[in-house]
């Protein structure tokens, strides 16, 4: 089953993934794919309000992940400097895939997939024009 969603905006961005939150459940991973400035973190920082995460969301590129405290904690991974998933696991990343507690988004998924779980919802995002993103959400 496939969702796609067009979103006009961050904030509409942002609200998607809000409403996603309501219906992610611990040991979910979230696996976003699309080029720089498609909407990634947008969506994540919208996932993190949606978990009620106080602190503020930012790109994880230097630091490969951070874990933000919600609901349930959020791990935000960013695959965008890995060039073989065996980097992934050195650094013991691999340990939220898919996490033990809390959820998991990754960005760059595409880079790490076969350390993406089966049953994980992926979520493809485009730039169409200006403003206006395509996503597309399915689960595999
Ligand atoms: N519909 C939209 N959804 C998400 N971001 C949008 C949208 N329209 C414009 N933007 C802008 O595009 C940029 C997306 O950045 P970001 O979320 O960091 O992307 P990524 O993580 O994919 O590189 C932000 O500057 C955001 O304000
Ligand atoms: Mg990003």
């Amino acid at each position: 089953m496939e969702r796609v969603v067009i979103t006009e905006g961050p904030e509409e961005t942002m609200r998607l993934g809000e409403e996603l939150a309501g219906e992610l459940k611990e040991g979910d991973v979230v696996a976003l794919v699309g080029e720089l400035g498609t909407g990634k973190t947008t969506l994540v920082k919208g996932i993190a309000l949606g978990l009620f995460v106080r602190e503020p969301v930012i790109s994880p590129s230097f630091l490969l992940a951070r874990t933000y405290h919600g609901r349930v904690p959020l791990h935000h991974l960013d695959a965008y400097r890995i060039s073989h998933v065996s980097e992934l696991r050195e650094v013991g990343l691999d340990e939220f895939l898919p996490p033990e507690e809390g959820i998991t988004a990754v960005e760059w998924a595409d880079r790490v997939e076969e350390l993406i779980p089966p049953g994980s919802l992926w979520i493809e995002l485009e730039h169409l024009s200006g403003d206006r993103r395509k996503l597309t959400l399915r689960r595999y």
